[in-house]
């Protein structure tokens, strides 16, 4: 692993050291060229203490990790981050964070682009069909207390498709592809920092009500009929709601309403 004193990109030249603009996200920048995930560093730095709002930037990751256990591909021209937070929240309280910052990110997005982000529950940010970021939160506890969350957040800014894994070329899209044009990474991510300080603040005084509506308002899942891969058994059924916890409401064939905590929504079929 190396810290990078001068990015070679010159997409964080002399940022680190810069007042983004906010009061507590990013207040303090780690920026490097290479690590194995941003997650790892991140939590790494908050076991050690680091202090809340501190960022863990890297351009590029050669152990990138996502949700249920599978790895983040981040080729070039993506940006990938973690952030150091210690809510004083109960563990139960902090559940719908990924949530929150989806909803930051979608925000950010339409802020500096022309483009109109949907979010997939639980978290995936989706542009015409295809995931352009995802987020990925990993909660310590001590003695039954938040210690840290790390909150990571992977998007693929002015990464060309020719540069996705086969895999997933026809599934994932970047801000470029989707805009025509390349986006000032810079600006994105001051602008990501202030949408996200501002809601999390919210969340930490106000919990995820409000938040819940303007993550409702941006959801391509809400409405819709879905099949939820939660952990191998697959369910059926149309997506209702999500509570206030962020868990979704799914309505079965059988009127049943189940509520299901985690699980990847394949792409809604039929819009109600
Ligand atoms: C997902 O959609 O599965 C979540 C992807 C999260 C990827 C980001 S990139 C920055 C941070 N470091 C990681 O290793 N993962 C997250």
């Amino acid at each position: 692993m190396t810290r990078k004193q001068i990015p070679s990109t010159g997409l964080l030249r002399d940022y680190a050291s810069q007042n983004p603009g906010t009061l507590l996200i990013g207040k303090h920048i780690l920026h490097y060229e290479e690590v194995a995930s941003t997650q790892d560093i991140a939590g790494k730095l908050a076991r050690q203490g680091a202090e809340e709002g501190t960022v863990v930037i890297a351009e590029k990751q050669t152990g990138g990790r996502g949700r249920q256990g599978r790895s983040w591909i981040s080729p070039d021209g993506g940006l990938q981050l973690s952030i150091i937070l210690r809510p004083n929240l109960e563990p139960a309280r902090v559940i719908p964070l990924p949530l929150v910052a989806g909803v930051a990110v979608a925000r950010a997005i339409k802020k500096v682009t022309t483009l109109q982000p949907k979010l997939k529950w639980p978290n995936d940010i989706i542009i015409a069909r295809k995931k352009v970021g995802g987020i990925l939160t990993e909660t310590s506890t001590r003695k039954g207390k938040i210690d840290h969350t790390v909150v990571g957040i992977g998007l693929n800014v002015n990464t060309a498709r020719s540069l996705f894994p086969e895999a997933i070329r026809e599934t994932a899209t970047s801000l470029a592809e989707e805009s025509g044009r390349n986006i000032a990474p810079l600006e994105l991510l001051q602008c990501l920092f202030g949408e996200f300080e501002v809601l999390y603040i919210e969340f930490l005084a106000g919990g995820f009500d409000k938040i819940r509506e303007q993550w409702k308002a941006m959801s391509n899942t809400i409405g819709s009929q879905v099949k939820v891969d939660s952990g191998g058994a697959e369910i059926a059924g149309e997506a209702l709601d999500i509570d206030s916890e962020g868990f979704l409401l799914l309505r079965r064939g059988n009127g049943n309403v189940e509520r299901v905590i985690s699980g990847d929504v394949s792409p809604p079929t039929t819009r109600l």
